[in-house]
């Protein structure tokens, strides 16, 4: 139930390619709200590339990496918060997401999410001889998390413009129902 969280920020999880960043950084700027990127700030504090954290640690280090960035949004306000592709197949992410933030999935076909990324070589789970395949079968595996979202939003038919527009308006009408929490401590820093 919406009603009874306590909604500060809008969380943007969705596969590879389906306009986390774009729509993020838009509403950033619409709402005045910080953007945090979960992909930056894992590089950021690894001091090496996401592809270089697969190669090197392997995926079940960076899964970890990615449960501890949010472990620690608990107390965050007023933020953007754009999540890597996978981020919510640790069980534990979504319902931590959840108690601060709007979830809003973005959603594209395999087919559409290939015409993005494919030019795009940053992403070392696309590294085999058919990404494509790989895509349908991600994306498959990870519908059902993608499902326990708050609102689900096809990129396929909508401008980042009208995706940004459309979550604010959301945004806004929830945090209107919501009781003036005014005073109470926040932690907008990383
Ligand atoms: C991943 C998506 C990437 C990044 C990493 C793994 C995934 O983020 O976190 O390469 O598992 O789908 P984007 O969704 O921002 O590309």
């Amino acid at each position: 139930m919406i009603e009874t969280r306590r909604i500060d920020n809008i969380s943007l999880v969705g596969f590879m390619g389906t306009g986390k960043t774009s729509v993020g950084h838009h509403l950033a700027a619409m709402l005045r709200f910080r953007f945090l990127d979960t992909d930056e700030l894992i590089e950021r504090r690894a001091g090496k590339r996401i592809s270089t954290i697969f190669s090197e640690d392997g995926e079940p280090a960076f899964r970890k990496l990615e449960a501890e960035v949010v472990e620690e949004l608990g107390s965050w306000k007023h933020t953007i918060i754009s999540t890597g592709g996978g981020l919510v197949t640790h069980s534990d992410n979504m319902p931590r997401l959840k108690t601060r933030s709007l979830v809003v999935c973005l959603w594209a076909s395999p087919n559409v999410i290939w015409k993005r990324v494919r030019l795009q070589s940053n992403r070392p789970l696309l590294n085999t001889p058919d990404p494509l395949a790989r895509i349908t079968e991600l994306l498959a595996e990870r519908e059902p998390f993608y499902r326990q979202s708050d609102i689900l939003m096809n990129t396929e038919v909508r401008s980042v413009k009208q995706m940004a527009h459309q979550v604010a308006l959301q945004f806004r009408m929830i945090q209107s129902k919501q009781p003036n929490r005014e005073g109470e401590d926040s932690q907008t820093s990383d």
